[in-house]
């Protein structure tokens, strides 16, 4: 069954762009965050005429300081959330470069929003899910947290950061009733993937819109932490 009560990072485009409209219907109140409000705001006005309740919160989950802000207001319009995904993420530098020339400044910065501020939302917000013995944490992955592909450092080190930290946050909630799951997408035609490989064929890439639903589909299977789906990427 779909969840009622979801927060989604990432939301004003790519894939979290279609988990919203997935998961938009009447009764359904969801929370979208990314930093570009106007295209934050656009999936929320076509996910209320779905019938949906939405709040729409402009920040940047790269900043850490402004976390308590966004989950007070995301849990005082859900009360207990049903769905986390942690969805919003950056390669770091365009075009990617090498470890080797890599700044300081973007690997710390990559980190900072890929891994180290979705467990930031995480332990603001899933208190409440293990309060209620309920729900799923869902953090999104990548083939580049588990292949060592030359410039994908930055990103691939911090999704497998990330994925790391869910597997301990997994076993730290086992038996809570709170699931958490890392699932990895596949090549998706999405901008992340156009500015990562502009010379890709977008018709050989899978359509966002599947992949929410698969990912949602996905919700209910057993076991606590699943890299899944999606093939390469
Ligand atoms: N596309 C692929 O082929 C592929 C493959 C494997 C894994 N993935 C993963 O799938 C997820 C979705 O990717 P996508 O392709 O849909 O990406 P996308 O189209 O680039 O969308 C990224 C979303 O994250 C938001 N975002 C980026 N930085 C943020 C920040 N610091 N704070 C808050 N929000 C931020 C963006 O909005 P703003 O810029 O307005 O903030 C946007 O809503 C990501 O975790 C990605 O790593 C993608």
């Amino acid at each position: 069954m779909l969840p009622t009560r979801s927060i989604l990072t990432g939301a004003s485009r790519g894939l979290g762009r279609a988990l919203a409209l997935s998961l938009a219907r009447p009764g359904a109140r969801l929370v979208l965050v990314a930093r570009g409000a106007d295209a934050l705001d656009a999936v929320a006005v076509a996910a209320r005429a779905r019938g949906a309740d939405v709040l729409a919160i402009s920040a940047d989950q790269g900043e850490l300081s402004g976390l308590d802000g966004v989950a007070a207001r995301a849990l005082d319009f859900l009360g207990t959330p049903e769905l986390l995904v942690l969805n919003a993420s950056t390669l770091g530098a365009v075009p990617m470069p090498r470890l080797l020339d890599s700044s300081d400044d973007v690997l710390e910065r990559t980190f900072r929003v890929n891994a180290v501020g979705p467990l930031a939302l995480v332990r603001r917000l899933a208190p409440a899910m293990v309060l209620a013995g309920r729900g799923h944490v869902v953090g999104i992955s990548s083939d580049a947290a588990v292949e060592a592909y030359p410039t994908w450092g930055p990103y691939g080190g911090s999704k497998a950061a990330l994925d790391h930290l869910l597997a301990v946050l997994a076993a730290e909630l086992d038996g809570s009733g709170v699931s958490v799951h890392a699932f990895d997408p596949g090549e998706m035609a999405t901008d992340m993937h156009r500015d990562a490989l502009p010379d890709a064929d977008p018709a050989t890439l899978r359509d966002p819109s599947d992949v929410a639903i698969a990912l949602l589909a996905a919700l209910d299977d057993p076991g606590p932490v699943r890299r899944s789906l999606g093939g390469a990427a």
